[in-house]
């Protein structure tokens, strides 16, 4: 190229001839360079996950797990460490291209499924319009509209009012004030393996220490607590039927021995304990435990942050049980994703507050509602809680039918899709096998299925799929716990 630019001297016109070689050469030569400069910044780096999209090295999930460590906090853990790029239904993707079926929905959250179009339009809709004024200060219409539809929901015919907030704790400690503020007592009574969520009264209500209080206190005051009806390990060491509810009647010694009624604003009680292990009382148990509130003048919380919005084939599980709780707490499924709560209430009770009493910054914020409005359409328009009814049959005839093959399954219970199997290493003294709990987890999730354990021993295995699975992935999905079952017997 030089000596084409040195030849241009010779002749002017073929010093121009010379002059276009030279620029042609030039280009090239800044070309190549660039190329090159490119092909070494990005060797080692570019990769193409196995549906042929291209990634970076950032995207892989080592690489991902390797950047959280240094900068996020070690307490704000995950179950997994595949990083998730997208979602759909019951499936989700992770960033290197692997799907997974997801038994999990992010803990109760996904019971419409991932990104489903009516969420999206609406969350789409409503960015264009208005992302927040803060209903305190300029309130909008979806919130209204949202706690009409939720009082209609919500089981009993009294006339009931609602708040929002943003997260189950926070309906949880917005349902405490309210108690407290129109009983005007302090006591709160709740249950053995309770969870009602991580802030100060959430922790000091649930029950389990490890992970949930381990040296996180000190906790709230005058928060007592009693038995749950837990038959498989009925901490009355009797069995239902024939037991009298035992555990229901408990709740008048308790006020005796231990709180007095005068002193008690509320008990809160999960319909089917989530985290605890999905423990579902008898039917019969909760109209006995309200009218022991009733006559002694307790108020009753139903806390259905993980069993509402259709998880248990009912929109509330209360309805299931048939009764009307005092006061309800919903959140999780609600928002599809989006971070809503609410607390519901009889009317009198719930407007006993002063205004201003309660309330926050992001309470009913209209994206937030405008997802639950699209929650409540599907649920109508899809016909979501006979899926879940039939869903919930299902699981309970394949869970039952692993039962009788794997001694390792000491019990199946749930409500309709709130369904899980508790692992024992010996059936008859009911020892807690949560190794294998934790075996079976990974066993899934190498052959792409998301499941969780959860229960005061980690031996419970739930599952907590969108209502929306298609009958080929939970085929699928059960068919892997039942290979995973069969592996670490
Ligand atoms: C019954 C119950 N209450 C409260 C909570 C707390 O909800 P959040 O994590 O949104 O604060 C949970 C969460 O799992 C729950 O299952």
């Amino acid at each position: 190229m030089l000596m084409c630019i040195r030849l241009k001297s010779i002749s002017t016109s073929f010093g121009l001839y010379l002059d276009v070689i030279a620029l042609y050469f030039l280009y090239e030569y800044f070309w190549h360079c660039i190329c090159l400069i490119g092909v070494i910044s990005v060797v080692g780096q570019v990769k193409t996950n196995q549906k042929g999209e291209e990634m970076t090295k950032q995207q892989t999930n080592a690489a991902l797990h390797e950047r959280r460590n240094n900068v996020i906090a070690k307490g704000f853990g995950s179950a997994t460490t595949k990083y998730i790029s997208h979602a759909k239904g019951a499936i989700i993707t992770d960033v290197e291209g692997q799907d997974y079926i997801d038994f999990a929905g992010g803990i109760a959250v996904m019971n419409v499924g991932h990104s489903h179009p009516k969420v999206v339009k609406a969350l789409k809709d409503q960015a264009e319009k208005l992302t927040h004024t803060c209903f305190m200060v300029a309130p909008y219409e979806s919130p209204v509209e949202l706690a009409e539809k939720l009082c209609d929901a919500a089981p009993g015919d009294s006339k009931k009012s609602v708040m929002f907030v943003s997260t189950g704790a926070e309906a949880v400690e917005n349902a405490i004030k309210i108690a407290r503020y129109h009983t005007q007592k302090t006591g709160i009574i709740a249950f053995e393996n309770a969870f009602h969520g991580r802030t100060l009264m959430g922790m000091t209500l649930t029950s389990k220490i490890k992970p949930y209080k381990h040296g996180l206190g000190p906790f709230a005051p005058e928060v007592y607590r009693i038995p749950y009806a837990n038959c498989y390990r009925c901490p009355f060491g009797q069995e239902h039927p024939g037991c009298n509810l035992e555990c229901a009647e408990h709740l008048e010694d308790f006020f005796i021995s231990y709180v007095g009624a005068e002193q008690t604003a509320a008990i809160i009680i999960e319909p089917v304990q989530g985290e605890g292990g999905f423990i579902a009382p008898p039917k019969e148990y909760f109209k006995k435990l309200k009218s022991l509130c009733e006559k002694n003048s307790v108020l009753m919380i139903a806390d259905e942050i993980q069993t509402g919005i259709g998880r248990t084939g009912y929109m509330f599980a209360m309805e299931y049980y048939g009764v009307e709780a005092d006061i309800t707490t919903v959140a999780k499924s609600l928002g599809a994703g989006m971070p809503i709560s609410a607390v519901i209430g009889k009317k009198e009770i719930m407007d006993s507050v002063h205004p201003a009493g309660i309330g926050g910054t992001y309470s009913a914020n209209p994206m937030c509602c405008e997802a639950a409005l699209a929650v409540f359409d599907i649920f109508e328009s899809e016909d979501l809680l006979t899926k879940a009814k039939q869903l919930g049959e299902k699981l309970h005839a394949t869970f039952t039918s692993f039962q009788e093959k794997h001694a390792l399954i000491g019990d199946v219970r749930g409500v309709g899709p709130m369904i899980a199997i508790e692992l024992v290493s010996d059936r008859e003294k009911k020892t807690p096998a949560p190794e294998k709990a934790k075996q079976l987890v990974d066993f899934c999730l190498e052959r792409n299925l998301i499941i969780l354990s959860c229960g005061t021993y980690g031996n419970v295995i739930r599952l907590l799929m969108p209502l929306v699975i298609t009958d080929e992935q939970l085929d699928k999905g059960m068919e892997i716990i039942e290979n995973g079952l069969t592996a670490i017997s």
